[in-house]
Order: C-alpha cells, then sequence, then structure tokens
C-alpha cells in the first residue's frame, strides 16, 4: 500500500475548507491502494516522511514566507530525510490575503535543497476561497493520490 502523506498548517475556516477538499480528492473511492495519512505540521515528524511515497504541503503565507509551523517541520525533518527521500514527488498549497510568492518561494527553496520532486501545480488562494478553489484542491489530492496507485 502506498502512503501520501498531506502535512498541514490549518489556522483559520479558509485552510480548513482548502484541507478538506485536499482529503476528500486524496480519499476519492476511485483511487484505490493508497492510505492518506494526515499530520499537523506541528506534530509531523521525520519517521512520517520517511514512510511516504508522496506529500502534499499546506500553508497560509505569512509574513511573506511559509508559516513558522511548516518551517518547524522542515526545520525538524530536514536532515533525518535529506538522504532517504531524494525524488519524493510533492505538491503543496497556500492561502493568503495579499500574496503568496514569498511562501512559495520558501517551499521551492527547502524542497530543492531536499531534492524532492513536484508533481503537481501548486494551488495558491488569495482571499476567501471560491469554488474553483476549492476543485483546484480537490483536485491537487486527487492527482497526488492517484500518482502513487500501483
Ligand atoms: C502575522 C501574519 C502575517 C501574514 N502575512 C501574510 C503574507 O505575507 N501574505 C499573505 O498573503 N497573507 C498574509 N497573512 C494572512 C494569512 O495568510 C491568512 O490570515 C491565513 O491564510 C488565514 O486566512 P484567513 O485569515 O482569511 O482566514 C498573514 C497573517 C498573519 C496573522
Amino acid at each position: 500500500m502506498a502512503t501520501l502523506l498531506i502535512v498541514h498548517h490549518t489556522p483559520s475556516p479558509s485552510l480548513q475548507a482548502m484541507f478538506e477538499a485536499v482529503v476528500s480528492g486524496a480519499t476519492d473511492p476511485e483511487i484505490e491502494g493508497v492510505d492518506v495519512v494526515r499530520r499537523p505540521a506541528l506534530s509531523a515528524t521525520a519517521s512520517d516522511v520517511l514512510a511516504a511515497d508522496g506529500i502534499v504541503l499546506g500553508t497560509p503565507a505569512n509574513l511573506g514566507y511559509m508559516s513558522g509551523a511548516l518551517k518547524h517541520f522542515f526545520d525538524t525533518v530536514y536532515y533525518p530525510c535529506l538522504d532517504a527521500t531524494r525524488s519524493l514527488p510533492f505538491g503543496y498549497y497556500v492561502h493568503g490575503n495579499e500574496g503568496v510568492e514569498g511562501a512559495q518561494k520558501a517551499i521551492t527553496t527547502v524542497t530543492t535543497g531536499l531534492g524532492w520532486q513536484q508533481a503537481t501545480a501548486p494551488v495558491t488562494v488569495v482571499g476567501e476561497p471560491g469554488k474553483d478553489d476549492i476543485s483546484a484542491c480537490w483536485e491537487l489530492g486527487a492527482t497526488s493520490a492517484a500518482n502513487l496507485m500501483e
């Protein structure tokens, strides 16, 4: 059984809606043989990452960067995972109220350092998520999980 890990920081209703849509897509009944593991960024561990075949990251944009919670996740797992997780496929979603470019750049920098491979287009939402935004999150989850089907 393949494992898709979702590591998320979800401090608001907008991010909860995006997270739930990603989970809904990833756990669609048509996708078989993929275990979807959810971990809040402040409790995710290197063991979670080492057990994953793919990963979806979710964060707000805070002060022009990823959230401190997701940064803490990377600070925690970076060296324990550096050797063993090269080429790990990943995707991500970011929510902000002004601009999310800084958060995207930060995610790109750290995942490039880890050698992870971006496998899906990022979902970025500014302001209250609309129907299309929620659909894009669903697609992100579904594609990320479907890519791991054997
Ligand atoms: C301290 C702080 C810094 C923030 N910095 C940014 C930022 O740099 N860019 C941005 O788009 N939104 C920023 N935001 C907005 C958050 O991304 C937003 O509050 C979060 O995604 C939750 O969405 P909501 O407040 O609409 O529920 C910031 C929020 C806080 C509390």
